[in-house]
């Protein structure tokens, strides 16, 4: 038996991973909105829209971050990742031209996003036969397939930034039979006038502020799926467009993306690393604080809130071992500030944790205060916050209960 038989045809393997994306824990309360898709899911070979070379992290966790993954090296890996049901598979780093050191990268800037977060986005686009969608951030085209298996290829425009890019993807969809999916080279931050409007507007990138341009060009009723993030945290946001030319809506579920690329967020100039000597020991400030770093870390409502109130604020927290309830959360921002928080111990309440701060900001001292203010609150969870897009900006606001249910699938089809 070769290497490959072990780990099974793409057909095999993509049953597998089927089944594996509908018991998931995080699929659960999407189940019924993601089976009308199990058919797409399928019948897509994911495999046939990755590139030959993927990037994977690097095993011993050094520099560069990222490491090359031919298919011919080890196709039972490269399959295996491919089917792999949670974890997305990065098809490009640095733009194109990795910047890690030898032939390494450090930043994924593109990839065929993990099929469990896809089926749920899916899910909460709720497009129904006869829908004409928009998607921005065509990647691998992967995406584009399965919305072309479900509604028809014709009814399919999908944008991506980067040229060589959109270049495979046009190519992987046509030889699965799906040319007649638009794919288009642009920033879809601008949308695709052409094809408006549009009935669902689905974005597979991260985004901070919602580009009215998605709102303009999507019908009264149509709906936009966009994972909405800041430097602290992600959600999915579920937009409606109004009658008025205004769209609203809020976070359904958590959500992990790339940066569209003119959003992306400015990584924090102090690198994290587990040594002491970070910045001037002169002027660090040492203080004690009461509050769990997994307060300031781990619920998703208490994620949205501190990144609503520490503007620019990025966190990234480092086990002793992977799983360990024990490290060190590291707090930086882009103009130099950072803050350190040691604990030994995975007790919540018991312990008084060390900080040290530098920097313009304080920043351990803003995220506690954002946390104890979230925890004041009655500690409200994602969805609480209502997102506004109008021609004039966007309005992030807290509102005591959710107006709509969120992702509850529409009658509007
Ligand atoms: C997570 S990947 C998309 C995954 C893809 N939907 C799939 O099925 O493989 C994000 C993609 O968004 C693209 N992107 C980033 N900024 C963009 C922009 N302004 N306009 C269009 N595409 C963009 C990236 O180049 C990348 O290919």
């Amino acid at each position: 038996m070769t290497g490959l038989d072990a780990v099974g045809s793409p057909v095999e393997l993509r049953r597998r991973m089927v089944d594996a994306v509908l018991a998931d824990e995080f699929v659960a309360e999407w189940r019924a909105a993601v089976l009308p898709w199990r058919p797409a899911l399928l019948a897509v070979s994911r495999h046939e829209f990755l590139p030959g070379t993927v990037w994977v992290e690097n095993d011993d966790g050094a520099s560069p971050a990222f490491v090359p993954l031919h298919r011919e090296q080890d196709p039972g890996r490269w399959l295996r990742l491919a089917y792999a049901a949670d974890d997305g598979v990065a098809t490009q780093v640095d733009d194109g031209r990795p910047t890690g050191p030898g032939v390494g990268g450090s930043l994924p800037s593109s990839s065929a996003s993990g099929p469990i977060i896809v089926a749920v986005m899916l899910a909460a686009l709720d497009a129904h036969d006869g829908h004409r969608v928009l998607e921005v951030g065509t990647g691998t085209g992967y995406n584009a397939a399965l919305l072309a298996h479900r509604l028809g290829a014709r009814q399919v425009t999908s944008i991506e930034v980067d040229p060589v890019i959109a270049t495979h993807a046009r190519k992987a969809l046509s030889d699965a039979g799906l040319g007649a999916v638009t794919v288009v080279t642009g920033d879809g931050a601008l949308g695709y006038p052409p094809g408006a409007p549009y009935d669902r507007l689905i974005v597979t990138a991260a985004c901070n502020q919602v580009p009215y341009a998605w709102v303009e060009q999507t019908r009264p009723g149509g709906r936009i799926v966009v994972p909405w993030a800041d430097t602290y945290a992600g959600g999915l946001l579920v937009l409606t467009v109004a009658e008025d030319g205004t769209a609203s809506g809020r976070i359904v579920a958590e959500s992990n993306f790339m940066w569209l690329r003119e959003q992306r967020e400015t990584r924090g100039a102090v690198k994290p690393t587990m040594s002491n000597g970070v910045g001037d020991p002169e002027r660090v400030e040492e203080r004690v604080t009461t509050l769990h770093p997994s307060h300031v870390t781990r619920p998703h409502g208490a994620r949205v809130a501190i990144g609503q109130r520490v503007p620019g604020c990025q966190w990234r927290y480092y086990p002793w071992e992977p799983d360990d309830p024990v490290g060190v959360l590291w707090l930086v921002d882009p103009w130099g500030s950072w803050a350190k928080l040691t604990h030994t111990s995975p007790d919540a309440d018991e312990d008084e944790f060390p900080v040290l701060q530098s920097g313009p900001r304080r920043l351990w001292d803003e995220v506690e205060a954002a946390c104890r203010w979230w925890l004041e609150a009655g500690s409200p969870g994602a969805d609480r916050w209502l997102f506004t897009v109008t021609p004039e900006g966007q309005r992030v606001e807290l509102t005591d209960v959710p107006s709509v249910a969120a992702g509850a699938p529409t009658r509007d089809g």
